[in-house]
């Protein structure tokens, strides 16, 4: 027997319903608010949402329907975070204190810390202390209001460390967040690499790729372009080896220094670019003509004290289909909330609190090339659901630093209910945000 769920009573329904594709230029702000809407997901999936006389009227025929009221408050699609480093072991204190009194990456390195000491990290944690971390992470995601969490691998790039993090990525999907996962073995060259850089690349193309792709343990490929990483040329021989392979591509783009990865990430058909700091004029252009998505990543900038956020308005007004995400990793973005990261766009990249909704959930879906399963409430996607402690949707950038998620639902089923105890086991704990 078939199983529904009505969310009666949405004070503000978002529906971010429109015509197929990621959302670009002034669409960015068609978020479909429904004022006294309603709900229904069926088996998982969205069989009706919008005004609520309809969709009451199609539950009332219905068996098996538990109600959920929303008491006038705001209910939406659940976040789509793109773009995450999920599995570290270890968060990084001593860089960020370090950072704080004035060090620069050169000197928190030598002092033991940076990438390569979560590389050192997660090479030697037990795989079991490796999936309790990101467990944990996942919780704080769903308590966010996060439905689905793209997640890299990259601190581990030899063999073991890099299937070892895929495989926990593997082991929690579903669990009960959806994982979509990307292989990261060309975020750094690993030291014992270090007088080969091309011979990695090789390695990686010939060696890890193709296993990875037959066990189907990544949907993509991403490679770190920048000053300390990967040149432009070595990210574009990993990123055209990966595309023979059948990877979808994604690049670290511009993050510190501009190097034209933005641009290869369009010439490649790329899913996203991500990052984008030092994105110029033509970046924008060339994003705005082609079907990549111009992924935005504002915790990271935030975090380090840096001032150059990426010139959201200049992508936006050049028709880039602009995305959001957090960028959780433990170097440059702890943080697993998408609501802080709407604060930011709208704060410091003026964004409007709709086109960050719309950044935030649809064009997320589109970066991980499904917008045909997720990021809206359309019938026939997934049930993926949130409500807020909010009777406006521009209180959820607007209250930042508050997390005003309530409910969330993934798949029709509630997984997160504010202050119950989620799954039987876990407790809600600030503690849990690693
Ligand atoms: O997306 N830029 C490269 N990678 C991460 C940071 C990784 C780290 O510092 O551990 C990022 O910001
Ligand atoms: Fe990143």
């Amino acid at each position: 027997m078939s199983e529904s769920l009505l969310i009666r009573r949405a004070g503000q329904l978002l529906t971010l319903r429109g015509p197929e594709g990621a959302r670009r230029g002034a669409a960015l702000n068609d978020i479909g608010v429904v004022p006294d809407g309603a709900v229904l997901i069926t088996d998982g999936v969205i069989e009706a949402a919008g005004a609520a006389g309809d969709v009451e009227g199609l539950a009332a025929g219905a068996d098996n329907v538990i109600e959920l009221d929303a008491g006038g408050r705001v209910v939406m699609p659940g976040f789509v975070d793109s773009h995450t480093h999920l599995v570290f072991s270890q968060p990084r204190l001593l860089d960020y204190e370090m950072r704080i009194r004035g060090a620069d990456y050169r000197q928190i390195a030598e002092a033991g810390g940076g990438i390569l000491s979560s590389v050192k990290a997660v090479r030697t944690a037990e795989p079991e202390d490796l999936e309790a971390q990101a467990r944990r992470a996942i919780h704080n995601f769903a308590r966010h209001g996060t439905t689905t969490v793209e997640a890299k691998s990259g601190y581990g790039l030899d063999e073991t460390g890099e299937m070892k993090t895929l495989v926990v990525l593997a082991a929690i999907d579903g669990q009960p967040l959806e994982i979509v996962s990307t292989y990261l073995g060309a975020h750094v060259v690993p030291p014992e690499r270090a007088k080969d850089p091309d011979d990695y690349i090789d390695w990686m193309a010939k060696e890890m790729m193709p296993r990875i792709r037959r066990q189907k343990l990544a949907s993509f490929a991403d490679v770190y372009c920048d000053q300390g990483a990967f040149t432009i040329e070595q990210a574009r021989r990993y990123l055209s080896a990966a595309q023979e392979i059948g990877f979808p591509l994604k690049i670290h783009a511009e993050q510190f220094s501009h190097t034209g990865a933005a641009r290869l990430a369009v010439e490649l058909e790329a899913a996203s670019a991500d990052h984008l700091e030092q994105a110029d004029h033509e970046d924008a252009v060339a994003l705005g003509h082609s079907s990549t998505v111009a992924t935005l990543l504002p915790g990271s900038v935030f975090h380090l004290g840096l001032d150059r956020y990426a010139p959201a308005r200049l992508l936006i007004e050049n028709g880039a289909a602009v995305a959001l995400a957090t960028d959780f990793n433990p170097g440059t973005s702890p943080t697993c909330s998408m609501p802080m990261v709407l604060s930011l766009a709208c704060t410091k990249m003026r964004m409007s609190p709709a086109e960050a909704i719309c950044a935030a959930t649809l064009n997320g879906a589109y970066a991980l090339r499904r917008g045909h399963l997720m990021g809206s409430l359309d019938p026939g996607k997934q049930g993926d659901v949130i409500l807020l402690n909010a009777t406006d949707y521009r209180e959820i950038p607007y209250y930042f630093g508050v997390n005003l998620v309530a409910t969330t639902i993934k798949r029709g089923v509630v997984i997160y209910q504010q202050g119950q105890v989620s799954g039987g086991k876990e407790k809600e704990s600030a503690a849990d945000a690693r």
